[in-house]
């Protein structure tokens, strides 16, 4: 399911993860546990493909067999372009004011008619392949970027420890969006999301926003959002941290119901020993790496 190699991480001169290496099969309910710093969080976020991870020769992220470090490269590449769009606007833009004020000021009475207007016509040509350039790169780009937004709603789903519902939408909206965002029907979105909020004991919760929720239903709902897609695998990053013992007991016993019943894969970072205990596995972080 997943597959990673020699993981590293900086930010600025801080190493933050050294190398790596885990696999997390299907079904699995694996935790992860290790001291505050450890890089737990950035771990779980480049699993996740919401962080990138530093580029090493021998280093790899496979998620269900789908190279995901290719798919950032996308990205970067992206990023290159980004470069090129902007010199091209700088020296399009110099050379446009250099040449207008050139004929404004000084050679206007060189040019007869006809020969200013071609050269006035020419002026526009930078700024044509300019917008040329401007649309074909705003294309591409948004169509990369999408690949893998949609890989990741799709496939992965999220569990955080502040439950990041929408505020203004109710929970069958708040567990509805990410279908929608993958462009499923309403109807059949709907129905399916009623099933979740049901199964997971919300049903007559469905219509209220999450400040009229408790914390324990308030993370049930952001369980559900993570379901919907029916992704691979669900991350969640200490999903009870924000819960009282009965709560997060209560979640916990869902997490292993939903592995039971529908073989759902979680990796979970946690501070919960109890939790990390149950796990099918459990590794340990130390400063950036996973110990034995
Ligand atoms: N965006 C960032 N920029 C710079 N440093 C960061 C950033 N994110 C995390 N760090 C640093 O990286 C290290 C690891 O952070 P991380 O959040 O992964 O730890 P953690 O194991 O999840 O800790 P905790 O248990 O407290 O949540 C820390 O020293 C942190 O300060
Ligand atoms: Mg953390």
């Amino acid at each position: 399911m997943i597959h990673a190699k020699n993981i590293h991480k900086f930010y600025d001169k801080l190493e933050v993860l050294k190398g790596v290496d885990l696999h997390i099969k299907k079904g699995e309910i694996v935790s992860i546990v290790g001291a505050s710093g450890a890089g737990k969080t950035t771990l779980l976020q480049i699993l996740g493909t919401l962080d990138k991870p530093e580029r090493n020769s021998d280093s790899s992220l496979t998620i269900n067999g789908k190279n995901i470090l290719n798919l950032q490269d996308i990205e970067n590449d992206n990023s290159k372009q980004e470069r090129t769009f902007k010199i091209i606007t700088w020296t399009g833009s110099v050379y446009i004011v250099i040449l207008a004020v050139y004929l404004l000021f000084f050679r206007t009475k060189v040019f007869d008619d006809t020969l200013r207007l071609v050269v006035v016509a020419a002026l526009f040509l930078p700024i044509i392949s300019m917008l040329v350039y401007y649309i074909k790169y705003f294309r591409k780009k948004s169509k990369q970027d999408k690949i893998l937004s949609d890989f990741r709603n799709l496939n992965l789903g999220f569990i955080f420890q502040f439950h990041q519902l929408l505020p203004e939408f109710t929970a069958l909206e708040n567990v509805c969006i990410p279908a929608f965002m993958a462009n499923k029907p309403k109807a059949e979105t709907e129905k399916e999301a009623k099933k979740i909020l049901d199964y997971l004991g919300l049903s007559h919760r469905i219509n209220h926003k999450p400040n009229e929720l408790s914390g324990g239903e308030q993370q049930r709902v952001a369980v559900a959002r993570a379901l919907i897609n029916k992704p691979d695998v669900i991350f969640a990053d200490e999903p009870s941290g924000n819960l009282d013992t009965h709560s997060a007991e209560n979640l916990h016993q869902l997490f292993f119901q939903l592995r039971d019943e529908f073989g759902q894969t979680f990796v979970i970072v946690t501070h919960n020993e109890e939790l990390a205990n149950m796990a099918d596995r459990k590794l340990v972080m130390v400063d950036g790496q996973i110990s034995n």
